[in-house]
């Protein structure tokens, strides 16, 4: 079945959402990237669930999530985006799934529920295209140290400056870095700008800052048969930065500060971008560990099959 919101999702972008969502540009950005480490199995896979047999096909659901959390039909999604940590930034930041989850879910049950429910051979072709649009949507989620925090409302309660702009601490963080970090362009065009990106840290991975030891080390603790624990390392691992880098001073001190012209942005750029790749190439990893077990099963069912036939 062919999901419609596709096209809601394309325009959403123009009006890049405030709150509770790591930016377009950053989604469509970790798409890319997993698309450039998955298998060639697992690109088949995809593109077959989500009838797209173009490079774009991650990136092109990449922000349906958004898209539709505002809908009447997707309204109970959105407390999916993140997890609010109740903990005390700077002094102590740190993610307890019993408290800081909320009783209907947040980011870390989601994308349990989601990869479950994409290794869940009952469900229909729909549920599993729903299923991969969230996991993809969520995996860059979780990524953004803002949706591991609770302070202000995930810092959207937070006004700041950015170049000038009154933005808040939020969006800063969802768009703002990522933005300047590319040269300020990437609103115009996202998808081709968030192809550059990921093509660059592409190679960062492959040959650059972050190869060998530095991004295996990303894939320590993602364990398919857990994925709670999983994301829950992912989460722990964002909010950690909000003590650091977030809100090294606390919430009270970055109130109306400029952080685009100042070192704030020194600072925060090289975490967005780790967060970034990070993203990207674990969702490739989580994407292949997913496909090699409804290919594991195929194979059993095949092998089962032809043994019943002797
Ligand atoms: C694949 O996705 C891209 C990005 O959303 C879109 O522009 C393109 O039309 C899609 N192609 C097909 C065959 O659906
Ligand atoms: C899992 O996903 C299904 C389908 O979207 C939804 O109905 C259910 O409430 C979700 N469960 C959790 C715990 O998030
Ligand atoms: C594997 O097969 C079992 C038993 O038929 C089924 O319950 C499960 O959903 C399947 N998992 C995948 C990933 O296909």
């Amino acid at each position: 079945m062919r999901l419609s919101p596709l096209t809601i999702a394309a325009g959403a972008l123009a009006v890049l959402p405030t709150s509770h969502a790591f930016g377009g540009f950053g989604h469509i950005t970790i798409a890319y990237l997993a698309s450039n480490f998955v298998a060639p199995e697992t690109t088949a896979y995809f593109q077959g669930l989500l009838r797209n047999d173009t490079a774009d096909y991650l990136a092109g659901v990449a922000t349906w999530a958004d898209s539709v959390r505002y809908s009447k039909y997707f309204r109970w999604t959105s407390n999916f985006h993140f997890i609010d940590a109740k903990d005390d930034p700077p002094r102590a930041c740190n993610v307890d799934l019993e408290r800081d989850c909320k009783a209907d879910g947040c980011v870390v049950t989601a994308l349990a529920n989601y990869t479950s429910r994409l290794l869940d051979a009952s469900l229909p072709a729909y549920e599993h295209n729903v299923a991969a649009r969230f996991v993809v949507h969520f995996v860059g989620d979780v990524h953004q140290p803002l949706h591991d925090e609770d302070v202000a409302r995930g810092g959207n309660g937070i006004p700041v400056r950015f170049h000038g702009v009154e933005l808040n601490l939020h969006h800063v963080w969802d768009s703002s870095i990522a933005e300047k970090l590319v040269g300020g362009v990437a609103r115009r065009q996202p998808y081709r700008h968030a192809r550059l990106w990921a093509d660059s840290l592409t190679a960062e991975i492959r040959a650059g800052r972050f190869a060998g030891t530095t991004s295996r080390a990303w894939l320590d603790g993602l364990d398919i048969d857990d994925p709670t624990a999983t994301a829950l390392l992912w989460a722990r691992e964002g909010n950690a930065h909000v003590c650091t880098t977030v809100l090294p001073e606390g919430p009270q001190a970055i109130r109306g500060q400029e952080l685009g012209t100042t070192s704030y942005y020194d600072a925060a750029a090289p975490v967005i971008e780790l967060q970034v790749a990070r993203a990207g190439y674990r969702l490739a990893a989580w994407l292949d560990l997913i496909v090699a077990r409804i290919k594991a099963n195929e194979t059993r069912r095949a092998s089962s099959s032809s043994m019943g036939d002797l």
